[in-house]
């Protein structure tokens, strides 16, 4: 199974965004994640339109865009006109997960949803067919910089069973070079680093992730 690794610029120096993801293109990273959050649905701030429209322009990396925000319905359409190739949204944001995915979709971007970890498979199974992954928080969203809850191994784990083999199944909090081995034999195969990417050294750090994820 292929491995996408995902660094998430969450952890990365924000004055100098462009030359880190720079370096993490050069260093092997697959896509990069963006994550967007509105103090509402979880408890911090970090970016949104001017930063991924600025970045738009240093890197033809995928856009794996990682929508913490209520609603996200109003905001899908700019986010995608921004740069976004791909916008995962939280199934817990929205009383309307087929009409966001409708819409991801009819503005040309890949679709996937996002669950929180205590959040029950049950949810997002009735949207499978449309849609192109699924993710499985593997920290409550929020922070970067938080431990892997081992629990979500067995979600992870099911769902592999359900969708086969090639279903994109995204993990997302809490991946080092020594734990990444753990949710890629559950399963998951687009993984999502921080802090464990966008550290001192960037490409050191993405260079060993993609290593310990082969192994
Ligand atoms: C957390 C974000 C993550 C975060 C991961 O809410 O969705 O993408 O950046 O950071 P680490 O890898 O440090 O847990
Ligand atoms: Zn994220």
């Amino acid at each position: 199974m292929e491995i996408i690794l995902s660094p998430s610029i969450l952890a990365a120096d924000f004055a100098a965004l462009g030359e880190d993801i720079k370096e993490a293109e050069a260093a092997g990273a697959d896509w990069l994640h963006l994550d967007v959050m509105d103090g509402v649905f979880v408890p911090n701030f970090s970016f949104g339109f001017p930063v991924i429209k600025s970045l738009r322009k240093w890197t033809k990396l995928i856009f794996d865009v990682h929508l913490m925000i209520t609603k996200p319905e109003k905001y899908i359409e700019r986010f995608i006109s921004s740069g976004a190739d791909s916008i995962t949204f939280h199934a817990e944001a929205t009383e309307d997960i087929a009409g966001c995915i409708d819409l991801i979709k009819k503005h040309g971007a890949r679709a996937g949803l996002a669950i929180r970890p205590d959040t029950p498979l049950d949810v997002v199974l009735p949207y499978l067919p449309e849609l192109d992954m699924v993710l499985c928080m593997t920290v409550e969203p929020g922070y970067g910089g938080q431990k892997y809850l081992e629990r979500v191994n067995k979600k992870i784990r099911a769902l592999r069973d359900i969708v086969g083999e090639d279903y994109l199944i995204e993990i997302d909090g809490g991946v080092n070079a020594e734990n990444i081995k753990m949710p890629i034999e559950a399963g998951a195969n687009v993984i999502v680093a921080g802090s464990a990417a966008f550290g001192e050294d960037i490409t050191k750090n993405i260079k060993e992730l993609k290593r310990c994820a082969r192994l």
